[in-house]
């Protein structure tokens, strides 16, 4: 038993799609969740630029005594994981390496499209990944830089959305399975689904809560215990579109993350 809490981060309101996933599987787990919304969007900043905002984020929840730290970011895990992973001793998942050997591991894919911020398609931590774990495989990728920031500001089932994934996903080849390798994208699945028929999609918070299920030192069945969850802004459309993502009312706390 570990009844520390999990620490997780993003830029902003997509992580809580990985968090929303978490809660589901291992509900006895308290999760501290900081949104850096003040330095919302990750996806179009230098790589050094993201190394020094991950490891802000890291020294804040590591303040709680966390027993593991998730970067619920895709941009975040694709340029700064493996240097804050050298230099943290708390263990430190991103969301690229669960969801490679979920692939290798469950399906036989041969075309697989990758969709996600441009920081992340333009460090090719996805293809890199996958390509040393699996062989004869294609991958196809596809920066969509509206998409957070649409997200954000919960523009995720209206017109402007719907023209906006048609766009983004129509030079795809015929794909066997699509990774939403940002974590503001499952906001999108609906219409992302609409779009790419017969085409298995894939979430990575889904993938990040069954790899905790099988991995993670669990902790007991606390009574009234609650998460915390950290913004480094709050003039923004967090709660709206948390409300949505979670079905439920959350307190959010402002911070200074320095
Ligand atoms: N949710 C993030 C990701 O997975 C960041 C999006 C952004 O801040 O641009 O990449």
């Amino acid at each position: 038993m570990d009844n520390r809490p999990i620490g997780m981060f993003d830029s902003g309101v997509g992580g809580l799609t990985v968090y929303k996933e978490i809660k589901r599987k291992l509900p006895n787990e308290k999760i501290i969740y900081l949104g850096d919304t003040k330095e919302f969007p990750y996806g179009s900043k230098s790589k050094q630029n993201i190394i020094e905002l991950t490891k802000k984020n890291i020294e804040f929840l590591l303040k709680f005594n966390v027993k593991l730290i998730i970067i619920a970011c895709g941009t975040a895990t694709s340029q700064a994981l493996d240097v804050v992973k050298e230099i943290y001793r708390v263990p430190i998942i991103g969301i690229i390496e669960p969801t490679v050997d979920y692939i290798k591991e469950n399906i036989d894919y041969k075309n697989i499209g990758i969709i996600a911020t441009r920081g992340t398609i333009k460090s090719n931590a996805w293809e890199k990944s996958i390509k040393k774990k699996i062989k004869n495989i294609k991958i196809y990728n596809k920066e969509c830089p509206l998409l957070a920031p649409m997200a954000e500001e919960g523009w995720t089932d209206n017109e402007i959305a719907k023209l906006t994934i048609k766009e983004y996903v129509k030079d795809f080849p015929k794909l066997d399975a699509l990774v939403l390798g940002c974590t503001h994208y499952p906001l999108f699945e609906k219409l992302i689904k609409e779009n790419i028929k017969d085409t298995y999609i894939i979430n990575t918070g889904k993938i990040i809560a069954s790899y905790l299920e099988k991995n993670l030192e669990r902790a007991e069945n606390i009574k009234n215990k609650s998460d915390e969850i950290y913004l480094t802004d709050t003039e923004c459309n967090f709660l709206v579109v948390a409300d949505k993502i979670l079905n439920e009312n959350i307190k959010i706390n402002k911070v200074e993350v320095k």
